[in-house]
């Protein structure tokens, strides 16, 4: 078969419609390559002088901060996402490509094929991204890239690390790190203009399960973490139990919504802990058990929505109890949620439902992972006076407090 960029594009579900196949010569007609038209041609020894030593777009901050443009690129695990934000809050082009299909008849990420997917996507992605933005010229027309530096996987975040620190270098533009966790953060700050500092923020994802008291931006305190799984993995594994597919999520919060919360018993995890911690192993494990134990004597049909909804409740007790406990220790009523289990129907519920919270969620494709968010966290350091360089790396291990 031949492997052209048509073959490879329909192998990934794209939230966009992305024509493939940079035309020849296209790259090398980008504006921006070559003599820089503000600047004038640089000497070959500042060129290299900035090669060896890292300094990248050390421009001065002359535009309006209102229309300052800020390119933010996500790659840290299976979704290749590229965003162009004007100032704080305005997204005026996204692309997207989630690998999600591809990696579900493996019941999970495969991390060498996420990396090498990213690596096809990328320009035929920006490509598309400039084309939707009016882009023309790049090097004139962006202010900043803002890039996932970590937590994520490790091939994966190199992907779009190395792009950026390429384009940043071609086009002569300031480069920024960011942390994935920051960014899911900032989803909430995109969405909303009227969230400021001090809040809590609840970060659910599949690799995340956090409670972060936000000071201030770029201020950030960690009240309680998951011990074990994260509660995007718990859900993925009893999807996996039960047959349902991956990512499981979406599939037991749909089948929750049409079954009996009170159906089984099963234990909030930590429940009458008095740490803003999580576990979601033990809960897992439960759900193993009950399974069994309804394989072999239980009534027929299996109750599979009963079971996913008794899930549910569990889970949304546990996060939603440790969301008050974190309200009470520090006495703040503002809470925002992010990260792809915020997408929750059940969790999302749960979280309005608290006495006295003033609850901010973003909307499901907010919540999932996306380069809005990234750009926003970007900009938003970018202008708080952080500064990064060409000796950017990815971080997979990388902590937000
Ligand atoms: O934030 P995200 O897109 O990627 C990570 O950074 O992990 O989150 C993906 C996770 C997966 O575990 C997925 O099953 C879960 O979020 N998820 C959900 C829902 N939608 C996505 N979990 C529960 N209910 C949902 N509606
Ligand atoms: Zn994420």
């Amino acid at each position: 078969m031949k492997d052209d960029g048509k073959t490879r594009l329909s192998l990934c579900r794209l939230r966009c419609s992305v024509r493939i196949g940079t035309p020849p010569g296209a790259l090398s007609r980008m504006p921006g390559k070559g003599a820089h038209p503000r600047r004038g041609r640089k000497a070959p020894e500042e060129l290299l002088q900035r090669f060896l030593f890292g300094v990248c777009g050390m421009r001065e901050l002359t535009k309006n901060p209102e229309s300052f443009c800020t390119l933010g690129i996500e790659t840290s695990c299976d979704e290749t996402g590229l965003c162009l934000l004007r100032g704080a809050r305005t997204v005026f082009a996204e692309v997207l490509a989630s690998q999600i299909e591809e990696h579900a008849p493996y019941g999970g990420v495969i991390p060498e094929m996420a990396s090498r997917r990213h690596q096809e996507m990328f320009l035929p992605l920006l490509r598309e991204l400039f084309l939707r933005g009016g882009i023309q010229d790049p090097s004139r027309e962006i202010d900043l890239i803002a890039v996932t530096q970590g937590p994520g996987l490790m091939g994966a975040l190199l992907v779009g690390v190395m792009s950026a620190k390429g384009l940043a270098q071609g086009w002569d533009l300031p480069l920024l790190g960011i942390n994935h966790l920051e960014g899911h953060i900032f989803a909430n700050v995109l969405h909303s203009p009227f969230l400021e500092p001090p809040f809590l923020n609840l970060v659910v994802s599949g690799g995340h399960t956090e409670i972060v008291l936000v000071r201030d931006y770029g201020i950030y305190e960690l009240l309680g973490r998951t011990r074990d799984d994260a509660a995007g993995e718990a859900y993925d594994k009893v999807a996996k139990m039960l047959d349902l597919g991956y990512p499981g999520g979406p599939k037991v919060d749909a089948l929750a919504a049409q079954g009996d919360p009170g159906a089984f018993d099963l234990p909030v995890p930590l429940g009458n802990s008095p740490e803003m911690d999580f576990s979601f192993s033990g809960l897992k494990t439960a759900v193993l058990w009950k399974i069994e134990a309804l394989k072999k004597e239980g009534p027929s049909p299996f109750p599979l929505e009963d079971l996913c909804a008794s899930f549910q409740r569990a889970v949304v007790a546990s996060l939603t109890g440790k969301v008050r406990l974190a309200m009470k220790h520090t006495g703040l009523s503002r809470v925002a949620v992010s990260g792809g289990v915020a997408a929750n129907r059940g969790l999302r519920q749960g979280l309005l439902e608290i006495p006295g919270g003033e609850i901010f969620l973003p909307p499901p494709a907010l919540c999932t992972d996306n380069a809005a968010m990234i750009a926003a966290a970007g900009y938003n350091g970018y202008m708080r006076g952080r500064r990064g360089d060409l000796a950017l790396s990815p971080n997979p291990g990388m902590v937000l407090a």
